[in-house]
């Protein structure tokens, strides 16, 4: 369906509405902006509301609500179940931000030449969930929407769904769909359009390593005593081998070799190592040895220090053998590595293999399975065929990196598979300062998505 006309003539309101709900600071991880995520959890369900859906809720959930809301034609028509998130992530370090996290403001850049909204949540997720809303209000305004819609969009993605997965057990039966729709992934680059087939899975963890019951002058006992931070340094140091391999006994055990033609696609990819090295002001690249970059980044499994501290990082020196060390450590999975078993034999391992003089305890945050979508899914071919249409090329088929752990759990829940239909860029700079979201993606997603429901309900 093309919505051009009612693009053209909304695209400014359609602008302001986001750029309204970029000012609401709905940091999920930080409880002093829990009014914030409230709020903007009110504004989706009245943007939702005022487009014409019907059963417009609120729902509570124990931690931040999911908005929900649906639009039925009949039970022969065909479900799609929009899932998107309004939280976002903290916007530190704040002085990194050319203009505030929360002042929405357009500006252009070489890859945005039309103009980008600079805000924190402006790609992830907020400009992207709300392409759905403002899809379906242009489709609306044409007539009867070709299928039933449901809306899901939540308020804790950033800090792990743990309340999604709560209310989508005892929601069943309301949330029953064929075919789940997510924008919360991105595109390889303009004149490029992709789609992603895949998200790795997740276990995070955090380790706390102890040394002596108190901090020590390094003087005095310096070289006597197992120092913490040297220890838990190698400690990590120690979970890869020189060829960049996970040395967690088991950790390969569920990972299957690529098949031939998935690192075919991904080889077909456009990929430009100088351009992405000069992005990040990086002299080389690194990794698993026999594994191209793309193979790293997107389809083999990680082990990366997220954060590391301990001892005195305050101003000037401090002679101090710190009694305490700790570091927070993500790991990525694919396909059939199983989250808990993975959070296990790390925990064990480290447990067990604390350096001498040290003790280890670990403790699992959230997690999720890796997704697969197989490309002939009557989804993903609607959404291929959604893409050829306004972009006037075909996506190729990409395997992402990042994680949407809930999607795994939608599969196992609620049956139906989720198709990846993301429109931002990796240089959008999401959970980084200056995150940003292009004015011409916002519009392409708003155009594009018409024409999924097209063809996913043209058989
Ligand atoms: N939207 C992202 C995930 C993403 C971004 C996937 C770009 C593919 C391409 C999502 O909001 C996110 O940040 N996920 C987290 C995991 C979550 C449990 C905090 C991630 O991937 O680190
Ligand atoms: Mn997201
Ligand atoms: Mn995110």
């Amino acid at each position: 369906m093309d919505v051009r006309p009612y693009l053209n003539t909304h695209f400014d309101r359609f602008t302001d509405e986001l750029k309204e709900l970029l000012r609401l600071p709905s940091v999920s991880a930080d409880p002093a902006y829990a009014d914030a995520v409230r709020q903007t959890a009110q504004l989706v369900a009245d943007h939702l509301e005022k487009i014409g859906l019907n059963n417009v809720e609120v729902c509570a959930t124990p931690g931040y609500p999911v908005v929900y809301a649906d639009y039925t034609v009949g039970p022969d028509a065909p479900t799609v179940l929009v899932y998107g998130h309004y939280d976002v992530q903290p916007a530190d370090p704040l002085e990194l931000w050319e203009t505030p996290p929360f002042e929405p403001t357009v500006r252009t850049t070489p890859i945005h030449p039309d103009g980008a909204l600079f805000a924190r949540g402006a790609c992830d997720d907020k400009g992207q969930f709300f392409m759905h809303v403002k899809a379906i209000e242009a489709m609306l305004a044409q007539g009867p929407l070709p299928c039933n819609v449901k809306f899901m969009i939540e308020g804790e993605e950033e800090v792990g769904s743990a309340n999604l997965a709560w209310f989508v057990e005892r929601n069943r039966e309301r949330l029953a769909c064929d075919v789940i729709l997510i924008s919360d992934t991105g595109m390889l680059a303009p004149g490029i359009p992709s789609i992603t087939t895949g998200l790795r899975g997740l276990a995070y963890m955090e380790v706390e390593l102890t040394g002596p019951n108190r901090d020590l002058h390094s003087g005095l006992y310096g070289g006597a005593v197992a120092n913490p931070l040297n220890a838990l340094a190698q400690l990590i140091a120690s979970l890869h081998d020189a060829d960049g391999k996970i040395t967690l006994p088991g950790f390969y055990h569920d990972v299957a070799d690529l098949p031939a033609e998935t690192r075919a696609d991904l080889g077909r990819a456009p990929f430009d190592l100088d351009a992405y090295k000069k992005a990040l002001d990086l002299t080389d690249v690194v990794g698993e040895t026999g594994y191209t970059t793309l193979e790293r980044a997107g389809i083999r499994p990680t082990l990366d220090v997220n954060g590391l501290w301990g001892g005195y990082t305050g101003e000037g020196a401090k002679t101090v053998i710190p009694s305490k060390a700790f570091a927070k450590i993500s790991m990525r999975l694919v396909p059939d590595q199983n989250p808990e078993k993975i959070a296990e034999l790390f925990q064990k391992h480290l447990e067990s293999n604390a350096p001498k003089g040290t003790a280890v305890r670990v403790t699992p945050h959230h997690g999720g399975w890796a997704y697969v979508c197989p490309p002939d899914h009557p989804g993903y071919l609607a959404a291929h065929q959604a893409v050829a249409q306004t972009f006037g090329k075909e996506p190729v088929p990409v395997r992402s990196g990042g994680s949407i752990p809930i999607v795994a759990l939608f599969e196992k829940e609620l049956n139906a598979k989720s198709i990846l239909l993301g429109f931002g860029y990796d240089s959008d700079a999401i959970h980084s300062p200056n995150e940003h979201y292009g004015l011409a993606n916002y519009r392409k997603g708003i155009e594009t998505i018409p024409w999924f429901y097209t063809y996913y309900t043209k058989g």
